[in-house]
C-alpha cells in the first residue's frame, strides 16, 4: 500500500550522493516549507539538479533520505497528484501540438482530457494549443512543461531551473504563478542561479555549494545573518576631505564617481561630513542584496572537489 500525502513538507535528511570522482551531494540536510516558494541556490556544479533528482526518486542516494509528506516518493500512493516535476526545458514529440502533448499524458495518467485544456490555460498557453510543439519558442516550452507537470494537480511543485531561457516578461509571469499556487497551500520548490529573480520570486532560499548546505532560512534572515556588510553610498565635491574625516573607513569609487563606504553608518558619514565643512549631494544606506551574499557564502566553494 503506498502513502497519500497529506501535506506538502519536504523533508532531506543527511542526503549524499558521491559519484567515482566528486561528492556531488554530501549529508545535505533541510526542510521546505508548503504554501511558500523556496529558492534553491548555488552555484553550477553545487548538486541542485542531484538532489532534485534524487527527492524525485530519479537517482538512488549513496545515503540519507529525502520525503514528501512523510513519505519517500517511492512510497507514494499516487505520485501525480503528490508531486509535479519540471526537470529540464521539456520535450513533446515535434509535430504535436501542445494540447495533444498533454492529452497523451492525461491518457497515459488516467485522468481525463478537460485537464489538458485546464492546464494550458493556467499557464497562458490557451492560443497556442493548437500549434506544433515544433514551433513554440523556448518560454512557450518552459510554459507547456509546467502544464504538463500540473495536470495532475499536485500538492508539491518542483521546477529545475525554470527561468532559463525566459525573457524578462517570462520571469515576471512565472513568479505570478508560482506564487499564486504557493498560496493556495502548494509546496514550491525551485532551482536557480539567477539570484535576482530569486530575490525576488523565493519566500524562502537554501543555498548549497560543493554538495553541502551553506545557508537557509527566509530571504531577509538569510542576508541578515551572513553579516555581509552593507554600503554607505555618498557623493561629494571633497572626497578626500571627507575621507580624512572618516578615518580608518573602507572605500571604493562606484561607475559614476561615488564613494561607496563599508564599515560605517549613514549617520557617522553625515556627522563626518559637518564636522568637516564638506558638502554632500547624496546619501543613500545600500542593503547588501542576496546575489552579494551568495557570492559571499559560495566563494571559493565552486566545481573544484
Ligand atoms: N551521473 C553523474 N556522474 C558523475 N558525476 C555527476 C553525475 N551527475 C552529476 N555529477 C556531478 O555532480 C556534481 C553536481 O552536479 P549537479 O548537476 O547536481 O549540479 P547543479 O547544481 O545542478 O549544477 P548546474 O547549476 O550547472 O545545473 C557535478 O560536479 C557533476 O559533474
Ligand atoms: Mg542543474
Amino acid at each position: 500500500m503506498g502513502n497519500v500525502i497529506t501535506d506538502g513538507e519536504i523533508v532531506v535528511s543527511g542526503l549524499t550522493k558521491h559519484y567515482k570522482q566528486v561528492k556531488a551531494v554530501d549529508g545535505l540536510s533541510f526542510t521546505i516549507q508548503p504554501g511558500r516558494v523556496t529558492g534553491f541556490l548555488g552555484p553550477n556544479g553545487a548538486g541542485k539538479t542531484t538532489t532534485l533528482r534524487m527527492i524525485l526518486n530519479l537517482v538512488s542516494p549513496t545515503a540519507g533520505t529525502a520525503t514528501i509528506g512523510g513519505s519517500r516518493y517511492a512510497d507514494l500512493a499516487e505520485p501525480l497528484h503528490a508531486v509535479g516535476a519540471v526537470l529540464e526545458a521539456s520535450s513533446a514529440h515535434k509535430g504535436r501540438t501542445g494540447r495533444n502533448h498533454l492529452r497523451v499524458v492525461c491518457a497515459a495518467a488516467g485522468l481525463p482530457d478537460s485537464r489538458a485544456d485546464e492546464a494550458l490555460e493556467l499557464v497562458g498557453l490557451t492560443p497556442a494549443a493548437k500549434r506544433k510543439f515544433k514551433g513554440y519558442s523556448l518560454g512557450m516550452r518552459q510554459r507547456l512543461g509546467i502544464a504538463a507537470a500540473m495536470l495532475g494537480d499536485p500538492r508539491v511543485l518542483i521546477l529545475d531551473e525554470p527561468a532559463n531561457g525566459l525573457d524578462p516578461e517570462g520571469i515576471r509571469w512565472m513568479r505570478d504563478l508560482l506564487q499564486k499556487l504557493a498560496g493556495e497551500g502548494r509546496t514550491i520548490l525551485v532551482s536557480s542561479h539567477l539570484l535576482s529573480e530569486m530575490e525576488l520570486l523565493a519566500d524562502d532560499v537554501v543555498i548549497i555549494a560543493a554538495g553541502r548546505l551553506v545557508a537557509q532560512g527566509t530571504v531577509a534572515e538569510v542576508i541578515g545573518k551572513a553579516g555581509t556588510a552593507g554600503t554607505v553610498r555618498v557623493r561629494t565635491p571633497h572626497p578626500d576631505t571627507l575621507l580624512g574625516a572618516l578615518d580608518g573607513i573602507g572605500s571604493s569609487h562606484g561607475d559614476d564617481g561615488a564613494l561607496l563606504l563599508t564599515g560605517v553608518t549613514a549617520e557617522q558619514v553625515g556627522d563626518a561630513a559637518l564636522r568637516a565643512g564638506v558638502a554632500i549631494h547624496e546619501l543613500v544606506t545600500e542593503r547588501p542584496d542576496l546575489e552579494r551574499v551568495f557570492l559571499d557564502l559560495t566563494a571559493g566553494k565552486e566545481a573544484i572537489r
